[in-house]
């Protein structure tokens, strides 16, 4: 049997960016396949099918080959449209006083289980010749981030890997478009642990409107989009800017107790 509609995986889709970008495969048609480690996972899932997709969740950390492997098998036979590969999270406070784990944490989810994600999928829509790629990077990638450094360079390696895999997958009928946010409102600076950091308690972008800039890349195609216009300032800036006072910028705006200064 044909399914009529087109499925998408989006993945940390309990909350957030992944939410939203949720929302809008679901205001535009597609089915959901959605994952997330906790089993807000399954609340996220029963408020998106609301709006008429049918919606599966799975629950798996996505840190891990199990985990990534799990979300790839409950697919099963089903062509997969769209991939969005959001899941991420940051960890705040100096590099050599973070938890070794913790930081690990961070580049298995963020890199690891991302690309490893991508490949499994990316595999069959290069061979169906079809499928569209959304990977959430983040201007951090643009910024060596201090107090945040092993995040930042997280997301410095996805940005420059989507507009590898954009370019490796010319021709194929397979489009791999970048969402750059900035500092957005969503539970990221509370689970980094960097309430006390004036970045956290800045003015921050809507995440629903973050979603529709990157899903609307997605749709056309795109290769990259930084959300909203302050960003795309700040982005144009920190290519011409010194990287050591990029640093700089970023201590003062991450740095623990920054937020009381
Ligand atoms: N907020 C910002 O300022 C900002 C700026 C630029 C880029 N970003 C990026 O945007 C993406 C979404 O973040 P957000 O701001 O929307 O934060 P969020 O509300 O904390 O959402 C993060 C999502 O990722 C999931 N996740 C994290 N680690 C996971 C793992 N190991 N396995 C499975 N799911 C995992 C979380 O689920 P669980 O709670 O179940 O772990 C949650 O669904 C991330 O890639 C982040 O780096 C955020």
């Amino acid at each position: 049997m044909i399914d009529p509609r087109p499925l998408a995986i989006v993945t940390g889709a309990s909350s957030g960016i992944g939410y939203e970008l949720a929302r809008c495969c679901a205001a535009h048609g597609f089915d959901l396949l959605i994952a997330a480690d906790e089993p807000a996972i399954e609340e996220a899932a029963n408020r998106l099918r609301l709006l008429g997709a049918d919606v599966r969740a799975v629950q798996a950390d996505l840190a891990t080959r199990a985990g990534v492997a799990a979300l790839h098998a409950a697919v099963g036979e089903r062509p997969i449209d769209a991939l969005l590969a959001n899941a991420g999270h940051g960890l705040g406070k100096a590099f050599l006083d973070q938890d070794f784990d913790e930081l690990r944490h961070v580049i298995d989810t963020n890199i690891t289980g991302t690309i490893d994600l991508i490949q499994r999928v990316g595999r069959g829509m290069r061979a169906r010749g079809t499928g569209r790629i959304l990977i959430t990077g983040s201007t951090a990638g643009f910024v060596p981030g201090s107090f945040q450094a092993v995040y930042n360079g997280s997301k410095a390696f996805i940005d420059s890997f989507a507009l590898a895999l954009r370019n490796e997958l010319k021709g194929s009928g397979v489009s791999v478009t970048c969402l750059m946010p900035g500092a957005t409102n969503t539970g990221f600076f509370e689970r980094a642990d960097m309430l006390d950091t004036k970045i956290a308690q800045s003015d921050k972008d809507d995440p629903a409107d973050v979603a529709k800039d990157g899903f609307e890349a997605m749709m056309k195609g795109d290769s990259d989009v930084v959300s909203g216009w302050k960003n795309k300032l700040t982005t144009a800036l920190a290519s011409v800017t010194p990287a050591e006072l990029l640093a700089e910028q970023h201590r003062r705006m991450a740095e623990p107790g920054s937020a009381r200064r």
